[in-house]
């Protein structure tokens, strides 16, 4: 059976800071074009790469958001960044079940399932939160430049 799940970012998603919506869209897209290698048994030599190139990716949006949150003294960083180092190990055990089972629909459905549904649901609360903050610090601001 061929799998083909396809992925994308949807404005529910939105966190209403440009910065990490940005990187949240990238990391949807990667994760999609993944999914597309693993469904075209021409592509699927790509699909080791793809996993780099993805991981890659969400290990420099983590730290990005790291730095912001550190930037702007926000409390619950630790615990936001404990979400973070928990998926990060999460992905290195999906990296080596891929390895050792290959590309094929296990592997498409378990990987689809588990990234994007973590994906979403930190996005949706843990990064929501920490948005909500950066608009309250802005908002702040503003009121005492005066503006
Ligand atoms: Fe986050």
């Amino acid at each position: 059976m061929e799998v083909r799940i396809r992925v994308s970012w949807d404005r529910s998603l939105e966190t209403g800071d440009p910065e990490i919506d940005e990187q949240h869209q990238e990391l949807f897209r990667r994760i999609d074009q993944l999914m597309a290698a693993t469904h075209d048994r021409r592509a699927r030599a790509e699909v080791g790469r793809l996993l780099t190139f993805l991981g890659d990716y969400v290990v420099s949006h983590f730290e990005a958001e790291e730095r912001i949150m550190v930037e702007a003294g926000y409390p619950a960083a630790p615990a936001h960044r404990a979400e973070h180092q928990h998926f990060v190990t999460e992905y290195g055990r999906l990296f080596q079940d891929y390895q050792a089972d290959g590309p094929g629909s296990v592997f498409v459905i378990k990987f689809g399932n588990r990234v994007t549904a973590w994906l979403c649901e930190h996005i949706c609360r843990t990064d929501r939160r920490l948005a909500d903050y950066l608009a309250t610090q802005r908002d702040h601001r503003d009121a005492h430049s005066g503006q």
